[in-house]
């Protein structure tokens, strides 16, 4: 059964899924993109991740390619199209195709939409999850809005190809001798008092849709948050750290640089705050 990507206004073979020479994209990173996971066919907080949508493309002035309700259409036909149920679901919004110029081309160019799917094993992520990864430290040298969710990722991507690397599944970013947040995770530690700590929005991290619900959790739980950025000394000395993403839910983190945190195994408030956020994602599904 062949995959099916939707790309401007089609449906298509994923193999022949093409985008033009001068889209802007391509040229500029100049669009942004967003990453929802689906289980059992429904979206976990849908509204959140396309609320986020809307707010990258109103910060870089860019024009949504459809309404709200006709994207939730197109990507729910994605999902049928290619028969999956547990899914990540890309989506990538583009200024569009334009002779090249540095600009904003005319208005009348439309925006480009790309919407892919790809399978998500929820068992396969829930014993990763068990087994925990580590992280590395690594200089966050990206540019300073990316609170929005734009392609324009290589140092994120130098930076999780140096995790790879040496066997780690994440690297975590430091500005000023503080951990902002991972290459493509939100980042988080516990303290030795139990306390959940992690970078508060701002410009300097993105304000991930899982890391908006794992907070809810955890004062659902009675788990004290603190949104404060931590140094990596602080990290080092932690009882327990995770990273969340929509692609790992929440992923125990064991080993930070080569030093385990804690007890060098997954946590208790990790554990409980994934199993508190599926949940919760599954309640408002
Ligand atoms: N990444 N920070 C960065 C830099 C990210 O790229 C992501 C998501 C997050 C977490 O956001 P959310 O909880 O909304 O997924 C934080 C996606 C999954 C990606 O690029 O594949």
């Amino acid at each position: 059964m062949p995959r099916i990507a939707y790309v401007n206004g089609q449906y298509v073979p994923h193999r022949n899924a093409r985008v033009h020479v001068e889209d802007r994209g391509y040229q500029f990173a100049d669009g942004i993109y967003e990453v929802c996971l689906v289980i059992g066919g429904k979206y976990w907080d849908l509204d959140g991740h396309l609320a986020r949508l809307e707010r990258s493309l109103k910060e870089l002035k860019m024009r949504a390619p459809m309404q709200r309700a006709s994207l939730i259409v197109v990507m729910q036909e994605v999902l049928a199209r290619n028969h999956l149920r547990d899914a990540l679901v890309y989506m990538q919004v583009t200024r569009g195709v334009a002779p090249r110029n540095h600009p904003f081309p005319s208005d009348i160019i439309e925006p480009a939409l790309v919407v892919t799917a790809q399978r998500f094993d929820l068992d396969a992520s829930d014993a990763q999850a068990e087994q925990g990864g580590s992280v590395i430290t690594q200089l966050d040298i990206r540019w300073g809005r990316v609170d929005i969710k734009t392609v324009a990722l290589l140092p994120n991507v130098l930076a999780k190809q140096a995790a790879k690397s040496v066997g780690a599944v994440e690297a975590w970013l430091v500005r000023d001798g503080k951990v902002t947040e991972g290459s493509s995770s939100n980042a988080w530690i516990v303290d030795q008092n139990g306390v959940l700590i992690t970078h508060p929005k701002g410009h300097e991290i993105l304000g991930g849709i899982t890391r908006e619900n794992v907070i809810v959790c955890a004062e659902e739980l009675q788990i004290k948050v603190e949104e404060r950025p931590f140094t990596t000394d602080e990290a080092h000395g932690a009882s327990e750290a995770f990273l969340t993403s929509a692609a790992n839910i929440v992923l125990p983190v064991t080993q930070i640089d080569g030093k385990p945190v804690g007890a060098g195994a997954p946590g208790p408030v990790a554990l409980r705050l994934r199993e508190a956020y599926k949940a919760r994602a599954r309640r408002l599904a």
